[in-house]
């Protein structure tokens, strides 16, 4: 299955990325995470990406185009791929159409995540990741922070992009550059929203019945 995950910061794709992935067999590529991983590698990719981040931007199309059409050519995508955070400029969106094309692929869902605003800047705020596995928790309203994960003991830390201000303006980059795929999508008739201002359980049960048989 070819699935991509649409949704403003904090939506909750890379919550139910990872349960999608576990439940279809297919990688979950996420380009956030491969800007990240760059820029704790302190390569060049990682220089460049870390001053759109850091100022809550996009990193320009033709950076990021590159690092997903070479990843869709992995061999573990032949037989399904999830994309998270990956299209979200109309210029991303017709690159992977063409890039699928010529590999004779194509999507069979695009999932937008739809939560309202105010859960938005909560969650991102709150927002704690495991360095070790990746694991993705909240620590908003709890009287005592945990420090360590619950699943592997990791080191939990708080990405820099979000703090109050670059959220802030991350939610408006989305609604300007991002959210006009949303009416894209629908014109292909591939486009499913779930309402996201569930529990994770509750979402997950929604998007299961959309990728039924994956
Ligand atoms: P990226 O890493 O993709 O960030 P994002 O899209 O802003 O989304 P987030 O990862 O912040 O949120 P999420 O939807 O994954 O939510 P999560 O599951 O973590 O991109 C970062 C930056 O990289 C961009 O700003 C840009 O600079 C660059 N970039 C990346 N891709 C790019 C591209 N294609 N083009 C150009 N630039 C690009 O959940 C959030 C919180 O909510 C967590 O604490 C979680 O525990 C909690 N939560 C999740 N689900 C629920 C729920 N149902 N109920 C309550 N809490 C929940
Ligand atoms: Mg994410």
């Amino acid at each position: 299955m070819n699935i991509v995950l649409l949704g403003a910061p904090g939506a909750g794709k890379g919550t139910q990325a990872a349960r999608i992935s576990e439940k279809c067999g297919v990688p979950h590529i996420s380009t956030g995470d491969i800007f990240r991983k760059s820029v704790a590698d302190g390569t060049e990719l990682g220089r460049e990406a870390k001053r759109y981040m850091d100022a809550g931007e996009l990193v320009p199309d033709e950076v990021v185009i590159g690092i997903v059409k070479e990843r869709l050519a992995e061999p573990d995508c032949a037989r399904g791929f999830l994309l998270d955070g990956f299209p979200r400029t109309v210029g991303q969106a017709d690159a992977l159409s063409g890039a699928l094309a010529e590999t004779g692929r194509e999507l069979d869902s695009v999932i937008d995540i739809e939560v309202d605003t105010a859960s938005l800047i909560s969650r991102l705020t709150g927002r704690r990741t495991c360095r070790a596995c990746g694991n993705i928790t909240n620590v908003a309203g709890l009287a005592n922070e945990p420090k360590a994960c619950e699943l592997c003991g990791g080191e939990l830390y708080q990405r820099e992009d979000d703090t109050v201000a670059t959220v802030t303006h991350r939610l408006t980059v989305y609604t300007r550059q991002t959210e006009p795929l949303t009416d894209y999508y629908r014109s292909k008739g591939l486009l499913r929203q779930v309402d996201g201002n569930r529990s994770p359980d509750g979402v997950f049960e929604e998007i299961s019945r959309i990728i039924d048989g994956c």
